[in-house]
């Protein structure tokens, strides 16, 4: 009974506002995908996808200025945007209300569903490659230029301030960033960050500037090596998937450590290839999405439900219960 309830807890709060999916062990996807959306739509190769808790899939493409957005189960998106523009680099949609987005010319917007209307939310230094606003409503940056990662408020009034990476200053001591791109931050308001240049991904723990090697060769935990990675989710049990860009691959961690997972058969354009690929995004039922940028290209990798289907449930409900 406590299982359950606790379960069922749990469970909500996964689903608060993106999918963070639990995975067994053993979990595989299709090693062909389907193209979501194809290259006459996907066009320049900067966008992002963005999939909610409510299955709605947001998907920004540069190339026509907008914003495509699927509900459950429709064909025809609806579509926001403006012809003034310029290039996508990140969306983020802590809310069915709001969607929030950055561009290649510093600004960062949000766009208000209630009364279809565009907000400016503020004007960084530099472009943010990647946002992410946290449980505590702050919205995340990661100034890849300028090596750091910052935060400020939702409303963008509050002075920003440095999470991870000294102003100006790009290196790879455990305090630097060399080209930091795809970030997330966890319940804990843990700090993830792709750190491009210096293959790797470093943990900056909530309150902490000296940052952890999570993943890539300069790792001390047993690891999977990395070039130039653009993108970090972690799924329910903390688990990295990270896209390789420079290897052409998704990879990610699990109980048995790090192993290629998608595109594991070299760059190209074949269903089971990708080529530069950037933004993974989770969808209600466990699949991966992936902006193969490279390609033009949105795919779809379907889960297969039979790959975890002789784990026993037991060690799935322990891994909830204790303790990380
Ligand atoms: C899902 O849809 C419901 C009903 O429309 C809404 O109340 C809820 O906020 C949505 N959740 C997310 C994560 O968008
Ligand atoms: C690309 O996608 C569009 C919109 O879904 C579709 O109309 C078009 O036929 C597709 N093109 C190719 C080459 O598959
Ligand atoms: C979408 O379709 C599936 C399968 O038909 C159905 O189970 C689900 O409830 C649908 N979702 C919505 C929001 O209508
Ligand atoms: C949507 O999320 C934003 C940012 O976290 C927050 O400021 C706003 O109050 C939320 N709106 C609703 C209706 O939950
Ligand atoms: C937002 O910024 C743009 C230019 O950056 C400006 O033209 C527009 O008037 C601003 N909108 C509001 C509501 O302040």
């Amino acid at each position: 009974m406590v299982v359950v309830f606790l379960l069922i807890l749990i469970n909500r709060i996964t689903t608060l506002w993106f999918n963070q999916p639990q995975f067994c062990p053993t979990v595989e996807w299709s090693r062909d995908a389907i193209t979501f959306v194809n290259t006459s739509t996907a066009g320049i190769s900067e966008g992002d996808i963005f999939i909610d808790a409510n299955n709605t899939i947001y998907i920004a493409v540069s190339q026509k200025k907008q914003i495509l957005i699927w509900h459950e189960n429709t064909t025809y998106p609806m579509i926001i945007g403006r012809d003034d523009w310029s290039l996508i680099f990140s969306i983020f949609v802590p809310n069915t209300s709001e969607i929030y987005i950055s561009f290649s010319d510093s600004k960062i917007i949000k766009w208000m569903a209630s009364t279809n209307t565009f907000v400016n939310i503020t004007h960084f230094q530099q472009p943010c490659r990647d946002i992410f606003i946290d449980i505590e409503n702050h919205l995340y940056c990661s100034l890849y230029n300028l090596a750091v990662v910052v935060k400020t408020s939702v409303n963008g009034k509050t002075p920003m301030m440095i999470m991870a990476g000294i102003t100006n200053i790009a290196g790879s001591t455990p305090d630097k960033l060399y080209g930091p791109s795809g970030i997330f931050v966890d319940r804990n308001l843990d700090l993830y960050v792709a750190d491009t240049w210096n293959n790797r991904v470093q943990l900056f723990s909530s309150g902490k500037n000296i940052g952890k090697t999570v993943a890539g060769q300069s790792s001390s935990d047993i690891t999977i090596a990395l070039k130039r990675p653009h993108s970090t989710a972690l799924d329910a049990d903390k688990y990295l998937f990270i896209s390789d860009n420079g290897n052409n691959r998704i990879v990610a961690s699990g109980p048995n450590g790090f192993r290629c997972l998608l595109g594991c058969n070299g760059m190209g354009k074949q269903p089971h290839q990708l080529n530069h690929p950037m933004a993974i995004s989770f969808d209600v039922h466990k699949n991966v999405f992936v902006y193969d940028a490279a390609n033009k290209r949105f795919q779809k990798f379907d889960l297969q439900i039979y790959s975890c289907q002789n784990v026993p449930v037991t060690t799935r409900i322990l891994s909830y219960i204790l303790p990380s």
